[in-house]
């Protein structure tokens, strides 16, 4: 019998319009173009509109995807959507965008693994295809980071974006698209990088969104030592796993986080700069979107059969990698 494989036959990605650069930031918090340029390598990011939501990206995702695909929404079967900052608690965005994007025949529903939301979300949207109860799932890893940002705590606001993008997954009998998958988490990294209230640990009361603690909270310098570590070494093992060489990858398509967690795993993997998708200086970091962003601003580059490396590392701590075979 022909193996089948999960393989993304499109990709959409969505910015909202408005920019926030570091010169802005330097005007709210004690703060530098050159220190954040140096640190991170941002730029700028991107904020969303008053009222847009998650499910308003996801919806312009799938429009998309249906568009460049030639197929109608009714034809998806389910939606995996990789965010912590879904329209609401409950019900999922997932459920949401099926209804407004008018997918009616697809279920779904929202997965929380931080930054790497978009890498445990595709490797769910692949067991549904390769397992043949569903044709056509679309995956997405998106954001509105600015809806739990502190834009008066220099330590995050720097860093955050708004942002993501979605695939579709279908199967393919040519044996592209996802080759092999490493997911790890460890919660005790939780305390380093969190939302601290809101949840049922700690609902939201007065006194503490008096002490600003319903925002995401950084230990930054932690949260960089493990995900080097982290990153770069999930990265380097799915390449010994797969007997890759630096010469069979083509791209490396890194989490945005950091640049210089970046150049530390694309040096691991001994993949040149040329071979790393980077686009943080535009975004900043949008958490499960950084990834579906960057596959849609390379898609043109991208060439059938080209090996990809998806790489990330993010609250929980949460962190993987997946090897694809990239197949249009
Ligand atoms: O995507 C999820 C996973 N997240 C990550 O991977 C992020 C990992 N962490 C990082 O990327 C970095 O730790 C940061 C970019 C967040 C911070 O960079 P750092 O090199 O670790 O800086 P630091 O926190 O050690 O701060 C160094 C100095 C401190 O001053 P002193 O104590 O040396 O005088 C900070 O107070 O820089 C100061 N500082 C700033 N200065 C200007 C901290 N934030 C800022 C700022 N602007 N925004």
């Amino acid at each position: 019998m022909t193996k089948i494989t999960a393989a993304i036959t499109a990709v959409q990605g969505y910015v909202p319009d408005k920019v926030l650069s570091n010169a802005d930031l330097e005007k709210m918090v004690d703060t530098n173009d050159e220190w954040i340029t140096t640190r991170t390598g941002i730029k700028e990011r991107r904020l969303a509109a008053p009222g847009e939501a998650l499910s308003d990206f996801g919806v312009k995702i799938v429009e998309g995807i249906c568009s460049k695909r030639g197929i109608d929404p009714t034809e998806i079967d389910m939606i995996v959507v990789g965010s912590i900052t879904g329209d609401y608690r409950f019900p999922s965005s997932a459920n949401i965008i099926c209804d407004k994007a008018g997918c009616t025949n697809a279920w779904g529903f929202d997965l929380s693994a931080a930054c790497s939301g978009f890498l445990y979300a595709l490797d769910v949207g692949r067991v549904y295809i390769e397992n043949q109860t569903h044709k056509k799932v679309i995956v997405i890893g998106a954001d509105v980071m600015s809806s739990i940002i502190n834009y008066e705590d220099r330590a995050t606001c720097i860093i955050f974006g708004d942002g993501g993008g979605g695939v579709l997954l279908e199967a393919s009998e040519d044996g592209l698209g996802i080759q092999d998958t490493i997911l790890k988490s460890d919660g005790a990294g939780r305390e380093f990088l969190l939302q601290e209230v809101g949840g049922s640990k700690e609902p939201l009361r007065p006194e503490n969104i008096e002490e600003k603690r319903h925002y995401v909270f950084q230990e930054g310098k932690t949260v960089f030592k493990h995900a080097v570590k982290n990153m770069a070494g999930v990265a380097a093992e799915i390449m010994e796993r797969n007997n890759l060489t630096s010469d069979d990858v083509a791209w490396l398509v890194p989490h945005q986080a950091n640049l210089r967690i970046i150049d530390a795993t694309a040096k691991r993997m001994g993949v040149g700069k040329e071979k790393v998708m980077v686009n943080i200086e535009k975004y900043g970091n949008t958490t499960a979107g950084t990834i579906p962003l960057c596959l849609w601003e390379w898609e043109d580059k991208l060439n059938k059969g080209d090996n990809l490396v998806l790489a990330s590392f993010g609250g929980g701590f949460t962190w993987g990698a997946i090897y694809l075979k990239w197949a249009y």
